[in-house]
């Protein structure tokens, strides 16, 4: 009799259930809390307090980043961008929560806060988080005055001499205010996994923590559903739970899912699970989850498997900054440096040396990229004065497991570093630390391995901290690969950071030297020249991953330059422990295949080379040597075609075999000291310099597949301008990116033309920014104008929040300008 009840009972909430739950809903927890702040850049007294008068602040939309408006100055350190990074910034913001709200969990979500944030509401102190790259949340209900004036009041203070690159500074990520249910789903609080995944089905296990701030145990059902990527709702389940006054409680659940649609890298399948609390048959909340349904595996024997198929890393680091945005979070900037990433091949990005944005892990879930997240560059053993090192014995445990928890549902997310670098690696207990990390990874997350990059030799293996993470990363020993697997038998291996070769585009030094100093403080694109120290060509990490077949690969430093750290100019100073400081005016890197304005250098065509498919082929340097008729010149070709020819003025140099002619590389690097070293991925040809264009062809089984011309060009003559979207959203924070160049009356690109653009916009839209890529630059990223570096530079056009055209006008003095327009709705 009782059985019968009970079943009557299930069915009948099931009832209610079914037609209430899962479809999209008009039930947000989340207000947009990014506009309406002012903001001031000043160690003031009183800030925190209601009353303080920020009248004549100014008023700031987030994310923001303070510091790249520079000005740039050699006050600040170079190594941080030359940008005012350091200092006490305040931000303020009134805001009111209706009175219907007064039984409700009204928190504030951080998305990290650069850095030692403090927050007060309402003159009441709610926290404090020391680590910039991590998010946070606070329970501020009992601060709120319901239906009144509410002040929220935030200070970051990030320190000088904190970092070893530019930081940014101040809110730069999204906020969010949340009014809640008393009972409802915390942040994080869903954690996926898929134990089983077989072509048949899968088992998606969802974990749901449950949050009960009423003053008496509750119960409620959870329903979960999970929704496939075509929008169908696939599998649904309803769970009764009681949560206990006061307590979180957690409900595991297990879905089947029929068929599964994977998720990797070529065809990234996102599926959803929505999960709801309902009691009493009302929604008391609603929380979404995007996944992946995918399987992940290491080994020595097949590397790193994805759905059971090996892939070799072919990855990039990469820094949090956005070029002339700054650290300011933007959905569409990072997007379009991931676009110019997987252009060039990349299937993998190590997030160094930190926490990345939410908004990363969800354009590299949605592009199929697979993603290393990494924690920390110190523990706590310090790099620099002010560094991670000083809040990592109070931290660590918190900012690791709440990175942990953040990112755990994401589909992209195949490791987790614990450390670069970290100086712990020379001390005999330091594997006590890599231990103690390794167990906080996998007590968070059982589903993922742990790894760090080691830059030291053998320093890490003996004294063991190689023995207490899963998987060893390798910064900057291509050459030792082998050995390390042959003496560990159990380890597995990788290029957690290769090459750190550096360059500026468009610039060539002949004769082609090994690393050398410059007065302009360029280095040349034949990409023979090297870095720091410990740097090397590409190519020598193409030929160890080649031969090392268990290495998983490399992450290559880094995809796109980033502010700071302008090695190679760059002299070595004592206080700040013998790391690289400042050789004015650099203030960006060179490392990268692709400037800071994101147009690629010709490094960036040679990892095309090893990294694509598609026919391509490339051709350097310009063709522009007057004064040098008759001088040899050196051409390169970077192709992933069989052999290429090479045609001066329609006349062929002849053809060369790819991986059978060799290019002599003169360059100074760790392993091969003042040697020349021998590539097999770059063809080459000495020709005497004659006007007129150079042509390669590039031939695959025979057949002509790819080809490119350089004409010598002639006075410039006028602008032209490209955009890579011109439709975007109205939303005041989509973009567009419009790259001028500079041609001759011909239409010949000008390899060396330095006239300054000046941008007009008119309609919906407005400048946010202007770059040329140049390390050497201290022309302000907000000027309406800049100088062409090598023939090129970079609008960035923000839409306002009103549909409508936007009309871009580029002109230069004594030649021809240019305009285009972009529609915003
Ligand atoms: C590495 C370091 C990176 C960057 C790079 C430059 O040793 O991990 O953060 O500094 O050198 O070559």
């Amino acid at each position: 009799m009782n059985k019968v009840t009970n079943t009557l009972v299930g069915l009948f909430v099931l009832i209610i259930l079914s037609s209430s739950s899962c479809e999209k809903k008009d039930y947000e927890v989340d207000q947009d809390f990014n506009s309406g702040w002012v903001f001031n850049k000043d160690d003031l007294e009183g800030v925190e307090n209601i009353d303080f008068d920020d009248s004549k602040w100014r008023e700031v939309t987030l994310p923001h980043d303070w510091a790249i408006e520079g000005p740039f100055s050699n006050e600040y350190n170079a190594r941080t961008g030359g940008l005012p990074v350091h200092g006490i910034g305040w931000y303020r913001k009134h805001f009111s929560v209706e009175k219907k709200h007064v039984n409700k969990i009204i928190s504030i979500e951080f998305d990290g806060v650069m850095s030692n944030s403090e927050v007060w509401v309402n003159g009441h102190h709610v926290g404090t988080r020391p680590n910039g790259y991590i998010g946070f949340e606070y329970d501020i209900t009992k601060y709120i005055m319901f239906g009144k004036d509410n002040v929220i009041a935030v200070k970051a203070a990030p320190e000088d001499l904190g970092a070893r690159w530019y930081t940014g500074a101040g809110i730069y990520r999204n906020v969010r205010l949340k009014i809640n249910n008393k009972v409802h789903i915390p942040q994080y609080g869903t954690y996926i996994t898929t134990p089983k995944i077989t072509s048949e089905s899968a088992i998606v296990n969802i974990e749901t923590s449950v949050v009960n701030n009423t003053n008496s145990e509750t119960s409620a059902h959870l329903v979960t559903c999970i929704i496939d990527p075509n929008g169908i709702e696939v599998a649904k389940s309803t769970k009764d739970i009681i949560i206990q006054k006061g307590k979180t409680g957690i409900a595991s659940v297990d879905l089947a899912v029929k068929a599964p649609i994977l998720w990797d890298i070529y065809t990234p399948n996102l599926y959803k699970a929505v999960s709801e609390i309902v009691i009493k048959g009302q929604i008391a909340d609603h929380f979404e989850t995007n996944f992946g349904i995918r399987d992940i595996k290491f080994s020595r024997e097949k590397g790193f498997q994805l759905n059971g198929k090996t892939v070799k890393l072919e990855g990039v680091c990469m820094h949090h900054d956005q070029g002339a945005l700054g650290a300011a979070i933007n959905y569409r900037a990072k997007e379009r440096q991931i676009e110019i990433m997987k252009s060039m091949g990349v299937n993998a990005i190590r997030t160094s040396h930190n926490p990345p944005s939410p908004e990363l892990l969800q354009i590299c879930d949605r592009m199929g990229i697979v993603v290393q997240v990494e924690a920390f560059d110190e523990w706590k053993l310090g790099k620099v004065e002010n560094g991670y090192h000083k809040y990592f014995d109070r931290w660590h445990e918190r900012d690791l497991t709440d990175m942990i928890k953040r990112d755990r549902n994401h589909a992209c997310v195949i490791m987790w570093s614990i450390g670069n670098e970290i100086l712990e690696q020379s001390r005999k207990d330091g594997w006590k630390l890599t231990k103690h990390l390794n167990d906080i990874c996998h007590r968070v997350d059982p589903t993922r391995p742990t790894t760090a990059g080691f830059n030291y030799f053998p320093a890490p293996f003996k004294n063991k901290l190689a023995n207490y993470i899963d998987i060893v990363g390798m910064n900057y020993w291509p050459l030792n690969y082998q050995e390390i697997l042959d003496e560990n038998p159990n380890m597995i291996v990788y290029g957690s950071e290769t090459s750190s070769q550096t360059s500026s585009r468009g610039v060539y030094h002949l004769p082609i030297e090994p690393m050398h100093q410059h007065s302009t403080n360029h280095v040349s694109s034949y990409d023979g020249t090297v870095g720091p120290p410990w740097a090397y060509p590409p190519d020598v990490e193409f030929e160890q991953q080649e031969k090392v077949t268990s290495s998983l690969g490399e992450f290559m430093w880094t995809g796109i330059d980033y502010l700071g750290e302008p090695t190679p100019y760059g002299g070595r100073d004592n206080s700040t422990n013998g790391y690289w400081n400042d050789d004015w005016p650099s203030r960006s890197s060179y490392f990268a295949p692709v400037d800071l304005a994101g147009f690629p250098k010709d490094r960036y065509y040679l990892y095309q080379s090893q990294w694509t498919e598609e026919p391509m082929v490339h051709v350097l340097p310009h063709w522009n040597w007057e004064g040098k008729e008759g001088d040899m010149i050196p051409v390169y070709s970077y192709t992933n075609c069989d052999e290429v020819e090479l045609f001066v003025n329609g006349k062929s140099m002849g053809k060369k075999v790819k991986g059978f002619d060799l290019t002599p590389i003169p360059a100074e690097f760790h392993f091969f000291e003042k040697g020349t070293y021998e590539s097999k991925y770059r063809l080459s040809w000495e020709v005497p310099y004659q006007a007129g264009n150079i042509k390669v062809v590039a031939y695959k089984d025979g057949k002509a597949e790819a080809t490119k011309v350089i004409h010598t060009a002639g006075k410039a003559d006028r602008i032209e301008l490209e955009v890579d979207r011109n439709a975007i959203t109205a939303d005041g924070t989509d973009l567009s990116f419009i790259t001028a160049r500079i041609l001759d009356k011909d239409g010949n690109f000008c390899p060396m033309a330095d006239n300054r653009i000046t941008f007009t916009i008119e309609g919906s839209g407005i400048l946010a920014a202007t770059d040329n890529g140049d390390q050497t630059s201290l022309e302000s990223f907000q000027a309406d104008n800049k100088k062409a570096f090598n023939g090129m530079c970079l609008a960035i056009i923000k839409a306002t929040n009103s549909a409508g055209t936007i009309n871009v006008k580029a002109s230069a003095k004594g030649i021809s300008g240019a305009s285009v327009s972009i529609i915003t709705k």
